[in-house]
């Protein structure tokens, strides 16, 4: 079931674990989150801050009542916090806050005249000069207007923000707003029906506002890497969960699915095309001449397979890289499959279940290219 907005509610013990985080909460005396939900984080709070202000907002009417009831006291409000009349409740309490805390929706939408707006009137539009911004970036952008100066930040972020290099710049931001800068994984599977690993971030003391940080400040959202003269290499994460995939009626390639068609090797049953249906939903797709590879799993990390003639639906736990020619991807899949072990044990992270991140997997391509052009060299096929 694809939930609406994004509900992926925290567990009791990870609220906690984010406010034991944040450390001594006696300066805490007002609070604000965006995106309440069902109350995962402020529940925690309010069982140890004596909190005089507390702001919520949700785009859900039914978890807004949930929180009017929790906490009579605070200010509950029904609203988008991405659409332009948040800015009503938001004049009021620009900020005002000792406090943040956000669990965001995850995933990437288009920019609007609104989204742009905000990142423009903080000097960061440069910060995402894509057609699409992740919602996770603007859930931040709006939480910082609200936070005062001196105040603290506990976010939770998934593996994409914490550790690509596509949003290194934008991290470079936020540790240079606050004086620390603490971040702790979470338990691989901490939130039900999602496999993405999560990150809990605490940021104290704020030393600045948004508008005072140069502007400078640039990334890339696209998760493309270009090596010297060599091909550009596109590399893609599925978007559907398993489940997901499997509700759908189309051909679906999860981690699961590796092994079962490792065996076929070739399949000559007609496949739904799924090009012509939205992407933008789905997710991306992987097609001929391109590798996939199973980004965590326990007896499947790092399995890779080259798919021939076919098409399919990726799930969030699989990676599509996609070459310009087949022959380097086939190459690539030969260099990936002799060196998997060394590739995970250098480049996998995670305590328990171990994952490859895009960052990774750009390293490895990297390294592949140079051996390819070691290797033209030494036949003297270089230009
Ligand atoms: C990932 S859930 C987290 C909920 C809660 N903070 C927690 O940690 O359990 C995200 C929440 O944001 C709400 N939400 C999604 N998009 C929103 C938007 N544009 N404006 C306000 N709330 C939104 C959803 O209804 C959902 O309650």
């Amino acid at each position: 079931m694809v939930r609406k907005y994004n509900q992926f509610y925290t567990e009791k013990h990870i609220g906690e674990q984010l406010i034991d985080a944040l450390g001594d909460l006696k300066c805490i005396n007002s609070c604000v989150e965006l995106g309440v939900g069902l109350g995962g984080l402020i529940a925690p709070l309010c069982e140890r801050a004596d909190l005089s202000t507390l702001l919520t907002c949700d785009i859900d009417e039914d978890n807004c009542e949930i929180s009017r009831r929790n906490w009579p006291f605070g200010f509950h409000y029904n609203i988008d916090v991405l659409l332009p009349n948040f800015e009503e409740i938001f004049l009021k309490h620009q900020a005002k806050f000792d406090l943040a805390l956000c669990n965001p929706p995850f995933g990437w939408i288009d920019h609007t005249e609104y989204t742009r707006k905000i990142l423009m009137d903080n000097g960061i539009l440069s910060l995402s000069k894509n057609k699409s911004v992740r919602m996770e970036v603007l859930f931040v952008i709006q939480n910082l207007r609200l936070i005062s100066l001196g105040g603290s930040f506990g976010v939770i972020l998934p593996e994409l923000i914490i550790k690509s290099k596509i949003f290194e710049k934008f991290r470079s931001v936020l540790k240079e707003m606050f004086q620390s800068y603490l971040c702790i994984e979470n338990e691989a599977y901490s939130f039900r029906g999602t496999e993405a690993t999560t990150y809990l971030l605490v940021l104290k003391d704020k030393l600045k506002c948004l508008y005072e940080l140069r502007d400078d400040v640039e990334f890339s959202e696209v998760g493309s890497v270009k090596i010297n003269r060599l091909p550009e290499v596109d590399i893609k994460r599925g978007r559907l969960t398993g489940k997901e995939c499997r509700a759908t009626s189309l051909r679906t390639l999860h981690t699961t699915d590796f092994r079962r068609y490792k065996e076929i090797d070739s399949r000559t049953k007609m496949v739904k095309k799924v090009t012509s249906l939205k992407e933008g939903v789905l997710g991306p797709t992987a097609c001929n001449g391109d590798v996939v590879i199973a980004r965590v799993g326990t007896r499947i990390l790092g399995e890779a397979l080259y798919i021939n003639n076919d098409e399919f639906v990726i799930s969030d736990c699989v990676f599509r890289v996609r070459f310009g020619c087949p022959d380097v991807a086939k190459e690539f899949l030969r260099f990936w499959v002799d060196n998997k072990n060394s590739i995970l044990n250098k480049h996998s992270s995670g305590t328990c279940a171990k994952y490859i991140t895009i960052s990774c997997l750009q390293d490895v391509i990297g390294e592949f290219f140079s051996v390819v052009e070691c290797r033209r060299e030494i036949r003297g096929e270089a230009n």
